[in-house]
């Protein structure tokens, strides 16, 4: 899959750009704050019709506008396809694919990417959340029914923690109802938790050939944190068999203190935690190889290749792990690379470059 060209209409600071993307790697170059990130979280956007940034698509128009927009056009499978999306400040969204209106989860199926920024890099310093979501955004890449269930599983649990509050307050406790929302809880749960141990699994395998090569003799491990069970059945018995016996932890709480929204993946380092143990350089070499694990695990199951968008992140990495980085990048894979100079890449990987340079917003070759 390869993007042609990119328009973005007062797109945060960005007011009018275009940028054609007719080549397989592209690089911009630009100081600090100029719209790199911007950029790359555009496109980001389109494949995942939110941004990594903030989850209020309303930063995302520009300061002195009330509406933004933003066009691109793709190569697929030998197809051209259109894509748009525009936002505006009564919340009004329009989604097109060549010109005609679409529904969210069609849009999210055109346009694959596998961003990687300097804030992935503290992955393993992040919190449960920052890894589930990354998870969960890579697993949805593969198989599109996956964010509906993530949406049907928090919409459930929100309504039973809200149950749980009402009930608190009121002292008037319908055991009934919770029964209900534990058991519809327990059928999308135990899926959430089954697809999350499969896709792990499968990128591990990927993930320590990768890890062993950059750090030369390591062993990586990678764990799903949850002990329900391997298969969907075992998942299920025993996500049912949690919830009843922290029944009363959950009543006194008023909130749910068991499922998938609470599990955490645990990466190893010859044995040890290494969120605990590993140096800094140790534990980016795992989010590098986990990275570019993600990219290979997307193409094998879908077909498609996503687009690689690298934030900033070659300044971040030593010459080892640049160089592993940027030979690793497959010839046929689009990247998009920002930094703020190209001092960092040799002149043998410039040659074949499109670079742009972005500056305020508007970007020229
Ligand atoms: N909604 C908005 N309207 C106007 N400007 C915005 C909006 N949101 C962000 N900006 C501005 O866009 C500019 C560029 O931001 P961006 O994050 O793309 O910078 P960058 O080039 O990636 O810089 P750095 O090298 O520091 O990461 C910033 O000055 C920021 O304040
Ligand atoms: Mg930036």
């Amino acid at each position: 899959m390869k993007l042609l060209g990119l328009e973005l209409k007062n797109y945060r600071n960005c007011l009018d750009l275009r940028l054609n993307l007719n080549s397989d790697k592209v690089l911009i170059i630009g100081k600090n704050a100029q719209g790199k990130t911007n950029i790359l979280e555009s496109i980001y956007f389109l494949s995942a019709l939110k941004s990594p940034r903030t989850s209020n698509i309303q930063e995302l128009i520009n300061f002195n506008s009330q509406k933004f927009e933003i066009s691109a056009d793709l190569v697929k499978s030998d197809t051209e396809i259109s894509v748009f999306y525009s936002y505006d400040n009564g919340k009004n969204k329009e989604l097109k694919i060549n010109g005609v209106k679409s529904k969210p989860k069609d849009f999210k199926q055109v346009l694959k990417t596998v961003l990687f920024s300097t804030t992935d890099l503290l992955l393993l310093r992040g919190t449960p959340q920052d890894r589930r979501d990354w998870l969960d955004r890579a697993i949805s890449q593969i198989y599109p029914a996956y964010d509906e269930r993530l949406s049907k599983y928090d919409k459930i649990r929100i309504q039973k923690n809200n149950f749980l509050k009402d009930a608190a307050k009121t002292g008037s406790f319908n055991k009934t109802l919770l029964d209900v929302y534990n058991e519809q809880l327990v059928v999308t749960g135990s899926n959430i938790i089954f697809l999350r141990k499969k896709f792990l699994q499968e990128i591990e395998k990927i993930a320590v050939e990768k890890h062993r090569i950059i750090s030369e003799t390591e062993a990586l491990k990678i764990e799903y944190d949850n002990n329900f069970g391997e298969n969907i059945e075992d998942i299920a018995e025993n996500f049912k068999a949690e919830l009843e016996e922290r029944k009363q932890e959950e009543m006194r709480r008023c909130q749910a203190c068991v499922g998938p929204h609470r599990d955490d993946i645990i990466f190893y380092i010859n044995g040890n935690e290494a969120v605990k143990y590993a140096s800094q350089g140790q534990q980016r070499t795992i989010v590098l190889a986990l990275k570019l694990s993600e990219l290979d695990i997307i193409t094998e199951k879908t077909g498609d290749e996503p687009i690689l968008l690298l934030d900033d992140v070659l300044a971040e990495l030593d010459d080892i792990r640049q160089n592993y980085l940027l030979k690793s990048i497959n010839s046929n894979t689009q990247t998009i690379i920002t930094s703020v100079d190209t001092v960092l890449f040799e002149d043998e990987f410039l040659k074949d470059v499109k670079i742009y340079t972005i500056e305020n917003g508007c970007v020229r070759m």
